[in-house]
């Protein structure tokens, strides 16, 4: 009896003395979720998993839930690399992001050859009911449609808008819907961090979509941002937020112009620290998710070698000054 009561009041007492995680505190907060990405060339490596575990709170796959990995060719459908996703999900209890059905890069060629809208209409359909369908009641949002224009606020000149024109959002999101009709339906986009064009073109077509009757529930932003351009982030998800729907940081990382020093790695914890004060006083901005934990398993020097150092962790998982500096706008 005693020494029950005296483990009791010692596991209470640990758990109030140890470190609050990211999501915790940010659902302290009332947010729902602090979240981040995972895949399958981080999904075995536990430098990774042990920090997706400890701080955050939903997942979303970088690539593995996209088109070409699904259905490579019509018809036949590949679900190994994304189930690894859902089932780590699902064992950790972290919240999924389904990302992302219809976008104008990484499709197979089989879609981009496309010409007639009967057939583009049957096979976004097909493949929005398969994967929506196959994972119904464990996805909590999903990015239905991603990055639909061109930083001029024009449509993207994609396969989808040439054959369909603005048609192929509706259809996507419908058949989303009638597939998994408890997943909140997000439109993602990413240059929404400033005034101009685009989020005016974006902010319009969620106009037109809510007068349609299409069911969208949320408005993701993904927020890849540059050291030294995040000042207009707060306003604009007010902007977004507005329009009644829900917001979500969706792709959070920003990117510091080589070569990379203390004085950037200092002024970078600042800029952090404002886009998440951003969504805490958004009341619509329902969580965030990054775009990678370590610096290591970045997208971004690959792709845009001209920056680096992005994210929380650095490339030998140790906390950033970014890190401390998130960490102390989520828990105070
Ligand atoms: C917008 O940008 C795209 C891509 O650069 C270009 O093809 C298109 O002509 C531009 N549209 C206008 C109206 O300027």
């Amino acid at each position: 009896m005693k020494v029950s009561l005296i483990l009791a009041i010692v596991s209470l007492l640990s758990a109030f003395s140890a470190n609050a995680s990211l999501d915790s505190s940010i659902k302290a907060k009332g947010k729902l979720y602090f979240g981040n990405i995972i895949d399958g060339n981080t999904i075995n490596d536990a430098s990774v998993t042990n920090l997706l575990k400890s701080e955050f709170g939903a997942v979303t796959a970088e690539y593995s839930w996209k088109w070409p990995r699904i259905q490579p060719t019509r018809g036949v459908f590949n679900f190994q690399e994304s189930d690894l996703v859902l089932n780590w999900a699902v064992a950790n209890k972290k919240l999924i992001r389904g990302h992302t059905f219809v976008w104008h890069q990484n499709i197979p060629e089989w879609v981009n050859a496309i010409t007639d809208k009967a057939t583009l209409t049957a096979v976004i359909q097909d493949h929005i009911t398969k994967v929506a369908g196959r994972y119904k009641g464990k996805v909590y949002a999903w990015d239905v449609v991603n990055e639909v224009f061109e930083d001029n606020g024009s449509f993207r000149n994609s396969v989808f808008y040439r054959v369909l024109q603005e048609d192929f959002i509706d259809i996507a999101f419908r058949a989303a819907r009638a597939a998994d009709p408890a997943a909140k339906l997000y439109i993602n986009e990413y240059g929404l961090d400033a005034a101009g064009p685009k989020i005016d073109a974006f902010l319009a077509l969620v106009g037109r979509l809510k007068s349609r009757g299409v069911p969208i529930d949320g408005l993701g932003t993904q927020s890849h941002l540059i050291l030294g351009m995040v000042a207009g982030v707060p306003a604009q998800l007010q902007r977004l937020a507005n329009t009644g729907l829900d917001v979500a940081i969706t792709e959070l990382d920003i990117r510091i112009p080589k070569p990379v020093n203390d004085a950037k790695l200092a002024q970078q914890q600042l800029e952090y620290q404002s886009v998440i004060e951003g969504c805490l006083s958004v009341s619509k901005c329902v969580g965030i998710s990054m775009w990678g934990v370590s610096d290591r398993n970045s997208w971004i020097d690959t792709t845009i070698p001209a920056f680096s150092a992005p994210l929380l962790w650095d490339n030998t998982f140790r906390r950033k000054l970014a890190f401390t500096g998130v960490d102390a706008i989520v828990a105070n």
